[in-house]
């Protein structure tokens, strides 16, 4: 879908997230002829530099981390003209007149905010200040949104003053994956599933994202978040909110975003022995948290798993067990939806409980799989086993799968295009926050130490305790 003609400012344009994930996305967009000629994107940052040596640095970037294809791609000199730059700093006056003489009347002016939240309700006040955005003006912020309900409130307040929620894009890259999209268009496009998609046919779903890396450079940040407030308060709670919401009547911002946030109202508070917090430790061949991240005595939690429950007719009684962590086995981030024991087996001698799995594998190797219950090949009677019926993206798509954008670029198109559906609604993280704060409250009143977990391991054993002493068990992480 073709996009207006757009000025796109990144405050933060020298930053890691413009030069790794912003600009690498957006030049993927200008190769799909998503990026019409006389669009741009102009850099704006304290740096002092000009739009020759940002173009450099944008340059750089792309090789680096843009992947093999766009390494020294014959476009990218036409795309790097379509950049320019601006040194402005939202605490001082400088710079920003000329920011505004850079804005042009009639095209999509959007702003994307890749610094500290500290610096939101300056970036929004200048903005104004200097006529920079007008009424159809839109600015997209990043995570960490707030560390709180209190903080998220506030920054909610002071974007309140100056832009419409209608204006306000707030990012959750999950909701760009390919596959999490494809959580709502399996659920709704199809008729098979719904109909059992309820307490009566389902016994638990399970929401794994597992990632192999560390805390690395990012120790000074995570350590005052942890995985808690770095990954469940969001891309977790919106796994859960697309997994567990009621159909939507369109698939539209408001509608969407009205079914999510009655799911995280319907969260129950959570006791502390259904929370497992992990650590990880160190060996032969790895630091430990405690060493990356440079806290000797940190009790920052880099795995969480947490048996949630939803207050509503469709979910009562059914477990969500929610897990994340650092430094696991492998990267592997799945849902997995478990269904019931059948009510009655009519096989002779067939003890084995035979359990339908939906499983959906998020990242890598994403795809579908559902497990199904059949006969045994061989002569020894009626034996069943189980086996999935897998559809791998990758193969059943071919090309297409290969080309789809990734979350960034997509969520960036988006704000473009106007759609918020994929962008958290304030209401919406407000209400997150209002669910994890009692939870974190409760582990920082008992000085809650987290369990030792080997890298590379499955985490904690104490998190597979949270699923065995009720008689089920994690599926496995595996590459
Ligand atoms: C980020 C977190 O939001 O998501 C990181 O801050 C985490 O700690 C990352 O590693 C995971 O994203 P992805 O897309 O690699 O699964």
């Amino acid at each position: 879908i073709p996009v207006d003609v757009f000025d796109l400012v990144i405050f933060g344009g020298t930053g890691d997230l413009a030069r790794r994930k912003i600009l690498p996305g957006l030049f993927r967009r200008f190769l799909a002829g998503q990026m019409p000629p006389d669009s741009r994107i102009i850099g704006a940052a304290r740096a002092d530099l000009d739009a020759d040596a940002w173009r450099d640095m944008v340059r750089e970037g792309i090789d680096s981390f843009g992947g093999p294809e766009l390494r020294g791609h014959d476009s990218l000199p036409a795309f790097l003209r379509q950049l320019d730059y601006v040194s402005v700093d939202a605490t001082v006056e400088e710079g920003w007149p000329k920011l505004a003489a850079l804005m042009r009347p009639d095209v999509v002016r959007a702003f994307y905010f890749s610094v500290a939240p500290g610096l939101f309700g300056a970036l929004a006040e200048r903005l104004h200040q200097h006529a920079i955005a007008d009424q159809g003006s839109r600015i997209v912020v990043e995570k960490p949104f707030g560390r709180d309900l209190d903080s998220a409130r506030a920054l909610n307040r002071t974007l309140a003053e100056h832009f419409r929620e209608d204006q306000i894009y707030r990012i959750d890259h999950y909701l760009g994956k390919e596959t999490v999209q494809n959580l709502m268009a399996v659920r709704f496009g199809n008729i098979l599933f719904e109909p059992l998609w309820n307490n009566h046919y389902v016994d638990h779903i399970q929401i794994t994202v597992a990632e192999t890396v560390g805390v690395e450079g990012r120790g000074g940040y995570y350590d005052k978040s942890g995985a808690m407030r770095d990954m469940v308060q969001n891309h977790l709670m919106q796994l859960l909110c697309l997994i567990a919401m009621e159909p939507p009547a369109q698939f539209e911002a408001g509608a969407v975003r009205d079914e999510k946030l009655k799911v995280i109202r319907a969260l129950k508070p959570v006791p502390a022995h259904h929370i497992v917090r992990g650590q990880y430790d160190a060996n032969h061949e790895a630091p430990s948290y405690r060493d990356e991240a440079g806290n000797p005595r940190s009790f920052t939690e880099s795995f969480i798993a947490i048996r949630a429950e939803i207050a509503n007719w469709r979910w009562s009684g059914v477990p969500f067990y929610l897990r994340t962590g650092k430094k696991l086995r492998a990267r592997h981030s799945e849902i997995a939806v478990v269904f019931k024991d059948l009510p009655h087996s009519i096989f002779e001698g067939d003890e084995r409980r035979h359990r339908n799995i939906l499983s959906i594998r998020l990242q890598p190797n994403e795809g579908i799989d559902l497990t199904v219950t059949i006969k045994e090949p061989g002569p020894g009677g009626m034996r069943l086993i189980d086996r999935p019926l897998d559809m791998t993206f990758a193969k059943a798509l071919g090309e297409e799968a290969a080309e789809a954008p990734d979350a960034y670029e997509r969520l960036i198109m988006d704000v473009i295009r106007g759609n918020q559906t994929l962008f958290m609604r304030g209401d919406e993280v407000e209400a997150a926050w209002a669910w994890t704060d009692p939870i974190i409250e409760g582990w920082e009143k008992r000085n809650d130490v987290p369990k030792l977990y080997d890298s590379g391991s499955s985490g904690p054993d104490d998190a597979l305790m949270l699923l065995h002493r009720e008689g089920r068990r994690w599926r496995d992480i595996r590459a």
